[in-house]
């Protein structure tokens, strides 16, 4: 829409008054008409200030179209022709903005449109709150929450084909950003009596419809139903088809609605499961029994519907026959079952019916509930929508009506509270100047009904407790006594009536005056409806079926949980539930909706006047726009006043530090308002016209707008300077440390330059002067070497002249010395002639030799004999000399150092000779015997006591005794045996007893055979034929071999003057007894020491083997 297009007030091309406010003159007539030509125009919203009067069109309007929501949102509700979608809209924003819980009540009599505004509330709000696939859904499942319950809560009725049944509070939740969250149902008594009865000219729940005519075969099959509704006794027939419902598409929106909300599909079969079952229920029928006892018995006639029914619900058949026949009372522990006749098994049907279904009822508004109860736990905003049903008046009113009727003097009464009576008294509060303003007030009606000692309903509720026998004439009765004297109860069985005469008014009945007409209710039904009994067999035997859903349908009839107390009533129950009701919606600020009804044949564009003028009168629409006329439209407290508007004037903006009434005062005066416009009370300032109060909001929010665009400037400015600093001062970070990096580069590459060319100068320097340093020590050296050179040539030179001069000196001297020689034997030639040379030379040799016999005697070597040196011979002719006079010093020496020697020294030495001249270079044993001097007598036989008889027996000077080994001829081992030598004899004697073995001459020896190795074996051969010789010669071992062979060797020189023969060799032959034996020496290892081992090996072989 082009922004010329749009309407900026109500006044704009209006018809008649868009406000009736503004209606002048203002009478019940220009009120009427006014509506009258509005609503020909289809213009069927009209304000009253803030309250929407709705008329209903009964034809579809092409105003609710998402255009028209665009146009309504966020716009001030004055601003444009009157509408629903403007209540909904300043409801929803104060709502968000001003964080107030609202409420919406819609009231009016049946048909008269209050559903149909709710939904379209709904909608509104739907529209135009947040969005989002979260929120969205939210929103889906609170809308399609109304199909579900339309469909079984409203029912056609005389007044309006979708009635609803039932009351209907809905509170939908918000965020603090106006986003829904999610909302929570509360019902209010559904007219559950439909469901067995309804009057002419109505149906029973649109559900059962819907089920018969949308199901498809199959699934009426499974619930064992059949098409056509003239099947079933529930269904009033006259009017089973409305015009313009289609129930078919309906059933499939609702089952469609059904899944939106979030039920299962095995709860929607259950529901409908239980649907079927009621419906059912309608056609079991009994019949009467005649007992002998003479008391009657209902039977049930046909089973077949019973059966299908238990299957349904899965029960069991004897248990619900059982319950259908019989009445189990319990009083003081003992239980009377007494058996029901027809009436009662009637009755009992249906209020199984009833229950069932209301219960079914309840169940899917906690259903519904669950599934659109707010998710979070956040605080939230609440905006509260009642639809209850409508005022009613039929031909025959019940206890349906009058509850129903009840509910809506109620809510009459909350307006009348709010914008008559508070308004009112408000002013006077405040002390504004004020013309009370007749209304009438319906408190008086309202305590007639619900009054807790005389009230209608306490005396239903009595009625129904008392014990005795009671019925709905006694509760007549009873009304009778205790209200006839009110002015606003009618009836005609007191005595003192009024109505005594009054022919309208039958017996059974009695009238209430209501605000909005008189009503009269026939008594019958009010106590049993009152008192909604189901006999406990029923309950109880819903409770044992296997139909999860109908089981939690029927709680009390669990065994476990039975009480004896009797339910709160019907009544009382519904009394409790509206004035919890009325409680909240004190809480809430309230938008009204005032719905009228133009005409009773449902039809559009008929407005029947009287019709029309009956509503705006008991509706106390006049009342109301007196009040409004002569009152205020806008009242506020100083502070939030001034706290809101204080930005409109310089002088309280941004801080006023007086009182806020002064400063609404000053804000006030300096916009310039007319003073007529407002007032000021004592703690609120009043605003006559809601046009003022836009103004002001208007001029707020262009204000607001400056405002947030200064704020805006300054934050940007703020952001942009902070931004910028930032900026500024990161750049210059970042240049520092980049100029500081690049300097460092700079400067680290002129330090490497300067570097190089410092280590390229001092090079250049350093090579320099080592240059000049090296040429500097090179002309030393040079200087030095010259100067060594010259020096050297001047040394040579001046020895070459020394030496030449010396050689020249001697030359003279010698030519001299020849010279004066030559000259002196010139001279004494004469003299010397014939024999001075000889004498000379005789002189010369003399003194010669004198010197060398002198130096030689100092020169003389050692004495002694082994000593080798001799001087150097001083001049060669003495050589011959020299050398005789060395043997002949030797041999002096060596006489002088035998002269010191004593005659036994002497022969030990002769014997150590004649060892040296036998044995030297010939046996190896020879070399070791050297140094060991020759002791001769090893084993002191003289001393010795051991050898003393040994010795007694030798006569003669024992020159050798030592102990050898004795070889045995035969086998060659050795035996000790001592050794000895005297002069003439050696003796051979035992070793331990010194016994002597055998005596040999040494005359008797031949010659000695010894190896040539340095063993101690020798042989001694004896001369053949001795008798020392009869065992043949002896072979003897000993370490003191050389010694001993010398001594015998020299004992048998001094005996016989001879030399024996020592033979040295290493093979030899020995005489033993009459054989010849070779000794034969060979080399072995070492075995036992130096003894060499003997082995006999045969007759002729000795082996001797040598280590
Ligand atoms: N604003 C409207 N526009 C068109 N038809 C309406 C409007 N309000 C009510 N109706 C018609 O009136 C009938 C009854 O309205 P409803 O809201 O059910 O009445 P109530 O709830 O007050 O008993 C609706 O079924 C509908 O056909
Ligand atoms: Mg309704």
């Amino acid at each position: 829409m082009a922004k010329s297009d749009v309407k900026t007030s109500l006044l704009d091309n209006m018809i008649g008054v868009g406000d009736s406010v503004l209606l002048e003159p203002l009478t019940e007539d220009t009120f009427l008409e006014n509506l009258k030509k509005r609503f020909d125009h289809s213009e069927i919203y009209t304000y009253i200030g803030s309250v929407v009067i709705s008329v209903n069109p009964y034809r579809p309007l092409s105003i609710y179209t998402p255009t028209k929501v665009e146009e309504y949102r966020n716009r001030n509700f004055y601003e444009l022709s009157p509408h629903i979608y403007a209540l909904a809209d300043e409801a929803y924003r104060s709502l968000r903005d001003q964080d107030k819980d609202q409420c919406i009540l819609i009231t009016g009599e049946s048909g008269a449109g209050k559903t149909e505004a709710s939904k379209l509330v709904m909608s509104y709000i739907a529209a135009v709150c947040g969005k989002g696939a979260e929120v969205n859904q939210v929103k889906e499942q609170l809308l399609q929450s109304n199909p579900v319950l339309e469909a079984f809560g409203n029912a056609k009725t005389v007044r309006n084909d979708n009635s609803s049944r039932f009351g209907k509070y809905m509170d939908i939740e918000f965020d603090f950003k106006g986003d829904p969250l999610g909302g929570v149902i509360s019902n209010y008594l559904l007219e559950k009596s439909r469901v067995v009865k309804q009057p002419r000219g109505e149906r029973n729940f649109h559900i059962f419809y819907q089920l018969l005519s949308g199901g498809s075969e199959d699934l009426l099959r499974q619930l064992k139903l059949e098409k056509g509704f003239n099947h079933y006794n529930y269904l009033g027939l006259d009017s089973a088809e409305v015009n313009g419902i289609d129930d078919a598409a309906n059933f499939r929106t609702v089952k469609n609605a059904m899944q939106i909300v979030g039920f299962m599909d095995d709860e929607l079969e259950s529901v409908l499961e239980v649907v079927a079952a009621v419906l059912k229920l309608g056609n079991i029928d009994f019949k009467p029994e005649s007992r002998v006892n003479g008391v009657d018995e209902s039977r049930i006639k046909d089973k077949n519907e019973l059966k299908e029914i238990c299957e349904l619900l899965g029960q069991d058949q004897a248990v619900l026959e059982r319950a259908f026949s019989f009445r189990t009372v319990e009083a003081k522990q003992e239980k009377v079952s007494t058996t029901l006749n027809v009436a009662q098994a009637y009755y009992a049907r249906d209020a199984l019916a009833k229950n069932l279904y209301n219960r079914l009822f309840t169940w899917l508004v906690n259903r519904i509930n669950e599934s659109i109860k707010a998710q979070t736990k956040v605080r939230k905003k609440v905006m509260g929508v009642l639809d209850i049903y409508g005022f009613e008046i039929f031909e025959n009113n019940s206890f349906e009506q009058f509850i129903i009727n009840y509910c809506n003097e109620k809510l009459q009464q909350i307006f009348i509270e709010l914008t008559l009576k508070e308004e009112q008294e408000e002013y006077i509060k405040e002390g504004i100047e004020w013309t009370h303003i007749e209304y009438f007030n319906n408190t008086i009606i309202c305590e007639l009904i619900e009054n807790n000692i005389n009230g209608i309903l306490a005396m239903l509720d009595e009625e129904c407790l008392r014990p005795g026998t009671v019925t709905d004439e006694t509760f007549l009765e009873k009304l009778n006594q205790v209200c006839a004297v009110h002015e606003r109860f009618e009836s005609r069985m007191s005595k003192s009536s009024r109505f005594l005469n009054d022919t309208t008014l039958p017996h059974n009945c009695f009238r209430i005056q209501h605000y909005a007409g008189k009503v009269m209710y026939h008594v019958e039904g009010f106590v049993d409806k009152n008192n909604d009994l189901l006999y406990r067999d029923l309950s109880q035997a819903m409770w044992k079926t296997n139909h999860v859903l109908v089981k939690s349908l029927f709680p009390e009839g669990n065994p476990a949980k039975m009480s004896l107390k009797r339910p709160p009533t019907a009544g009382s129950q519904f009394r409790a539930s509206v004035a919890t009701l009325m409680k909240n919606l004190l809480t809430k600020n309230p938008n009204y909706i005032r719905c009228i009804k133009p005409n009773d044949q449902k039809a559009p564009h008929i407005f029947t006047e009287g019709l029309v003028r009956h509503q705006i009168s008991y509706l106390g629409l006049m009342e109301n726009v007196r009040v409004r006329r002569a009152g205020y439209a806008f009242k506020q407290l100083y502070e939030p006043c001034l706290e809101r508007y204080k930005m409109l004037c310089s002088q309280t903006w941004p801080h006023w530090r007086q009182g806020a009434r002064d400063g609404v005062e000053v804000l006030l005066t300096e916009l310039q308002i007319p003073s007529e416009e407002y007032s000021y009370g004592r703690s609120k300032i009043f605003i006559r016209n809601p046009r003022t109060l836009f103004e002001l909001e208007d001029q707020r929010k262009r204000r607001l707008e400056d405002l947030a665009t200064l704020i805006q400037k300054i934050y940007r400015g703020w952001k942009c300077r902070t931004n910028f600093l930032l900026m500024k001062k990161s750049q210059i970070i970042i240049s520092a440390w980049s100029k500081r990096h690049f300097q460092r580069k700079k400067y680290l590459r002129l330090k490497m330059v300067t570097l190089r060319i410092q280590s390229y100068i001092r090079g250049w320097k350093a090579r320099k002067l080592l240059r000049e340093l090296k040429h500097q020590k090179r002309c030393e050296q040079s200087a030095t070497t010259i100067a060594a050179y010259w020096r050297g040539t001047q040394a040579r030179r001046e020895l070459k002249r020394l030496k030449e001069e010396a050689r020249r000196k001697h030359a003279v001297a010698v030519i001299w010395a020849y010279w004066l020689g030559l000259k002196v034997r010139r001279e004494y030639r004469k003299f010397f002639r014939a024999n001075a040379g000889r004498k000379i030379y005789e002189f010369t040799i003399q003194r010669i030799m004198q010197k060398y016999f002198v130096d030689l005697k100092n020169k003389m070597p050692s004495m002694s004999p082994t000593e080798k040196t001799w001087p150097a011979r001083p001049y060669l002719f003495l050589d011959s000399t020299h050398t005789e006079l060395k043997r002949i010093f030797h041999l002096w020496r060596c006489k002088k150092y035998r002269d010191q020697f004593t005659d036994q020294k002497r022969a030990t030495f002769e014997e150590k000779l004649e060892a040296s001249e036998l044995f030297k270079d010939k046996k190896a044993l020879y070399t070791n015997s050297v140094q060991q001097p020759f002791q001769g007598d090893y084993l002191e036989i003289s001393k010795n006591p051991k050898y003393q008889k040994l010795n007694g027996a030798v006569e003669e000077k024992i020159l050798l005794a030592d102990v050898v080994n004795k070889i045995n001829r035969a086998n060659g081992k050795g035996a000790p045996r001592i050794f000895l030598l005297t002069k003439s004899n050696f003796i051979i004697a035992d070793q331990k007893s010194g016994q002597i073995k055998s005596t040999i001459p040494v005359m008797d020896i031949t010659s000695i055979s010894v190896s040539k190795q340095t063993d101690g074996l020798f042989a001694i051969h004896l001369k053949e034929g001795s008798t020392a010789a009869a065992k043949g010669d002896f072979l003897f071992t000993s370490d003191r071999l050389i010694e001993i062979i010398t001594k015998l060797y020299r004992t048998i020189f001094l005996k016989t003057n001879q030399k024996i023969a020592v033979e040295i060799n290493n093979e030899f032959l020995v005489q033993f007894n009459q054989d010849k034996v070779c000794v034969k020496f060979i080399q072995g290892t070492q075995k036992n020491g130096n003894l060499p081992a003997c082995k006999r090996k045969n007759n002729r072989l000795l082996e001797v083997t040598v280590p």
